[in-house]
């Protein structure tokens, strides 16, 4: 039973996912913990440990609970949510509102009050609860019947919705019990991917809010399939849209460009910040996109995505960053942390597959 809002700000953190897929195991959930002590994220904020599909045994144990893959995780789940909490993180784990999981393992249909309460002794914080032999029609009573079970368990556990987008959860998750939903198809680590899943939140943003996040799915950066520029401009685009943040690479091995975008502290201030409505595209301007969203300060946070194959100017109003007609402004780049006063809103050129991020005060 939660007392206060779960999942105030957009959950942060770590999935096995994107990098492990089912190759996941104890050992790489543990150093993945460790790194992200290390590398400074729990500090920036970053709290869930998230263990995808493929956690669990083929077949549930002879109480009929689900059981950890005992090849992969033999010293099972409560141990690593132990591991996990004594660092100060959290636990999420995975399962799936159908027979089995995406990955064909068993799910939580019809067992919805047995594995809550089992995830619950286990230690878990967090349920990513897959859509694999749902539909639009089943869909929110079968998530529904998830969260009533989490409800009657002695923890506090974020249920995160993950159906694609497929069913449209973000009209109805949060009136089931959810406190996240995917709004898009798995991301893939290309820039194509990114700018395809940022074409479906463009009419999305009132949908979120705290305690109820769009979920664009977790980051690719890192990962090795973008430039570090399209890496930047995934996690500047993340933040305006308020997405949880959830690193998706192998953080034992991140290199320092990595480790710049996942901990720049303007950028996860932009994500947690909250003044009624996440970002959305203000204008465009030939193959220049303006990602704008207002901040609780007054200020604006804007990303100049330029879409096109060659550097392009952005010229941008200060009407379409919802800031006064006249300056001065105070212009801060979230990237290089420099800060300048300026009469006329100019911000230079955006290369090609690129973004900038601003963060703009009226200085008057
Ligand atoms: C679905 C989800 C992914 C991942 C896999 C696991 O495709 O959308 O995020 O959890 O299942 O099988």
């Amino acid at each position: 039973p939660a007392l206060g809002l779960l999942a105030p700000t957009p959950p942060m953190g770590w999935s096995s996912w994107n990098r492990f897929g089912c190759a996941v195991d104890e050992q790489v959930v543990q150093q993945a913990a460790d790194a992200m002590v290390a590398s400074g994220m729990r500090a920036a904020g970053y709290r869930y440990v998230n263990v995808d599909d493929c956690w669990m045994a083929p077949v549930r144990d002879a109480a009929g609970r689900l059981a950890a893959d005992p090849v992969r995780f033999p010293h099972g789940i409560a141990a690593l949510a132990r591991y996990l909490h004594d660092r100060g993180l959290l636990l999420g784990l995975y399962s799936s509102a159908g027979e089995t999981t995406c990955a064909g393992l068993p799910a939580s249909l019809g067992h919805e009050d047995l594995d809550a309460a089992t995830f619950a002794a286990w230690g878990v914080d967090y349920l990513k609860y897959d859509h694999c032999g749902s539909d639009a029609e089943t869909a929110p009573a079968r998530v529904q019947a998830m969260a009533e079970a989490l409800a009657k368990t002695d923890r506090t556990i974020v249920l995160a919705v993950s159906d694609l987008g497929q069913n449209e959860a973000w009209r109805w998750g949060a009136g089931v019990g959810a406190q996240l939903w995917r709004t898009a198809p798995d991301i893939a680590d290309d820039f194509a991917s990114v700018l395809s899943i940022l074409d479906r939140q463009a009419a999305l943003g009132g949908y979120a809010r705290p305690g109820g996040w769009n979920d664009p799915d977790s980051l690719e950066v890192g990962n090795g399939g973008m430039t570090e520029a399209e890496y930047r401009a995934h996690f500047a685009l993340w933040a305006v849209l308020n997405a949880p943040l959830i690193a998706g690479n192998d953080l034992r091995s991140m290199n320092q460009d990595t480790a710049r975008i996942l901990l720049n502290p303007d950028l996860i201030a932009v994500d947690r910040d909250w003044a009624g409505v996440s970002g959305r595209l203000a204008c465009t301007v030939g193959s220049v996109q303006a990602w704008v969203k207002p901040m609780s300060d007054g200020s604006a946070a804007v990303v100049l995505l330029n879409r096109g194959a060659s550097p392009a100017e952005a010229g941008f109003a200060a009407r379409c960053l919802g800031l006064p007609a006249n300056g001065p402004y105070r212009v801060r780049d979230l990237w290089t942390g420099q800060q300048r006063e300026t009469v006329a809103l100019r911000y230079g050129s955006v290369p090609a597959q690129s973004a900038l991020a601003y963060r703009v005060w009226a200085a008057r």
